[in-house]
């Protein structure tokens, strides 16, 4: 085999546990109508496609913004905003029918491809559109009358549900109807995230033009709770940034979480296969906020040393882990991270760096009793070894005596005494027999 070879069939093996968890789920996904303009949305349908061959059952929701900006262009009228959202006159409407429409055949006609060659081919996908949105007048706001622009009043979930099970993609746009036989402008976003919260999706898939959330050295930040979430929009609409795409996202992100959405994805449509990396690669490359409440992930501060204590004590005696002094965790305190939940440290991890051997320590890795069982493990996991790669290491150990098969199920290798860095086999205590095991980080 050659190394593509080799790539190939552990990339696809490892997308398997993906696929498997994602079968029969919703996902609702929305893009802008810039992403339609661009010569590469062919690529993003057929990524869409490919979904909806996997089972998963897909409602993509796509906005028209630019198109009935270019429209009102061709006809000498100015596009006319009041925060954000467009004031539809008759005019505009006129030109909202006119693009969203379009964009629909679009994507239609996208989605129909089966020709030899394309992705694909022998396929064929199932396209569901119609009036599953009802809305209403958005009304007079601050003395301003936004005329046909419209809120989501009602979505139409056992349709919607119909369709799904049906195996069909349902194709949504930025309108609505209102029981007076009304068409109403509805911004796409709002729409996606009234259809994620009214079928209590698994998952409302942002595709943005590409502004993430990132932390102040610039780094994408890659998971966010609900907490961290408000606490970040705030900060930015602190600052007199109310309406950029971030904020619109997350917090629509945010209210998807409230509103009963277990995941919110925000990626950018730049990447091209970035829906593809997202959802069957381990890291993604996206934004992922989460509705687990109040749980927080992050770096410990001698405040913890308390609540990590309280939490390691009975994992001490029972000699699952080393036993550590008060004195002892407080000087390394910079080392830890602890997952905290209504004031309470239920999980901690402590992270030390070996530089010159390009490898990382993980110790101290426990959840609290009560908290065990609900993927808390591996999200500590997944950050640790995040961390680890952002302070340069390449591999990560761990000494366990009881808990072997939970690490090797995540990829530890049984490794030797020999395999660690020269200071750690100093310490090494011989009574523990504790086993070693080393995990190669992805880049
Ligand atoms: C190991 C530990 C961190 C896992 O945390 P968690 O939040 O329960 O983990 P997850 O929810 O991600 O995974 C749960 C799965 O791990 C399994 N598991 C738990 N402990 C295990 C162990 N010692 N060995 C093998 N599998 C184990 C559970 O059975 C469950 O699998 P299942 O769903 O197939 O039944 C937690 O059990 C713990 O704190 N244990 C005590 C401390 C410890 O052993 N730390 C490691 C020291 S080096």
């Amino acid at each position: 085999m050659t190394p593509s070879d080799t790539d190939f069939v552990s990339w696809f093996r490892s997308s398997a546990p993906y696929i498997n968890a994602h079968r029969n789920r919703v996902f609702v996904i929305s893009v802008g109508g810039e992403a339609v303009a661009d010569p590469g949305f062919a690529h993003l349908v057929h990524d869409l496609a490919l979904l909806n061959s996997l089972g998963i059952r897909v409602v993509l929701v796509a906005g028209a913004r630019p198109q009935i900006d270019a429209r009102l262009n061709a006809r000498g009228i100015e596009a006319r905003y009041h925060e954000g959202l467009r004031i539809t006159d008759q005019a505009a409407l006129e030109c909202v029918r006119e693009a969203a429409g379009t964009v629909r055949v679009e994507i239609e006609a996208l989605l129909s491809m089966g020709v030899a060659n394309s992705p694909m081919a022998g396929f064929r996908i199932h396209v569901a559109s119609g009036n599953f949105v009802t809305a209403r007048p958005l009304g007079v706001r601050d003395g301003v009358d936004y005329l046909h622009t419209g809120e989501v009043r009602r979505v139409d979930a056992q349709a919607l549900q119909e369709r799904l099970a049906a195996g069909s993609i349902c194709l949504m746009g930025p309108l609505g109807y209102s029981p007076t036989g009304e068409v109403f402008n509805l911004a796409a976003e709002e729409v996606a995230l009234a259809v994620a919260r009214t079928l209590r999706a698994d998952k409302l898939i942002h595709l943005g033009e590409g502004a993430l959330p990132r932390d102040e050295h610039g780094e994408l930040l890659r998971e966010l709770d609900l907490h961290q979430a408000a606490s970040l929009l705030n900060g930015w609409r602190a600052q007199g940034d109310l309406h950029g795409e971030a904020v619109r996202l997350l917090d629509s992100a945010i209210r998807a979480c409230q509103g009963g959405v277990r995941r919110v994805h925000l990626l950018s449509r730049q990447l091209d296969g970035a829906l593809l990396l997202e959802l069957f690669t381990r890291d993604g490359v996206g934004t992922l906020v989460t509705g687990d409440p109040f749980e927080s992930l992050r770096r410990a501060s001698v405040d913890d040393v308390g609540g990590i204590l309280e939490l390691i004590e009975p994992l001490e005696r029972e000699g699952i882990l080393v036993r550590r002094s008060r004195e002892n965790l407080e000087t390394s305190i910079d080392d830890f991270v602890v997952m905290e939940r209504d004031g309470m440290v239920i999980a901690s991890a402590a992270l030390s760096l070996h530089p010159g051997d390009a490898m990382a320590e993980l110790a101290c890795f426990a959840i609290h009793h009560d908290y065990r069982s609900h993927g808390r493990g591996d999200r500590l996991l997944r950050y640790v070894e995040r961390e680890a790669r952002r302070q340069g290491a390449e591999r990560l150990f761990v000494l366990t005596t009881r808990t072997a098969h939970w690490f090797q199920e995540r990829g530890f290798q049984p490794a030797a005494l020999d395999d660690l860095p020269m200071e750690r086999r100093a310490l090494y205590n011989l009574k523990r027999n504790s086993r070693v095991f080393i995990k190669t980080l992805d880049r």
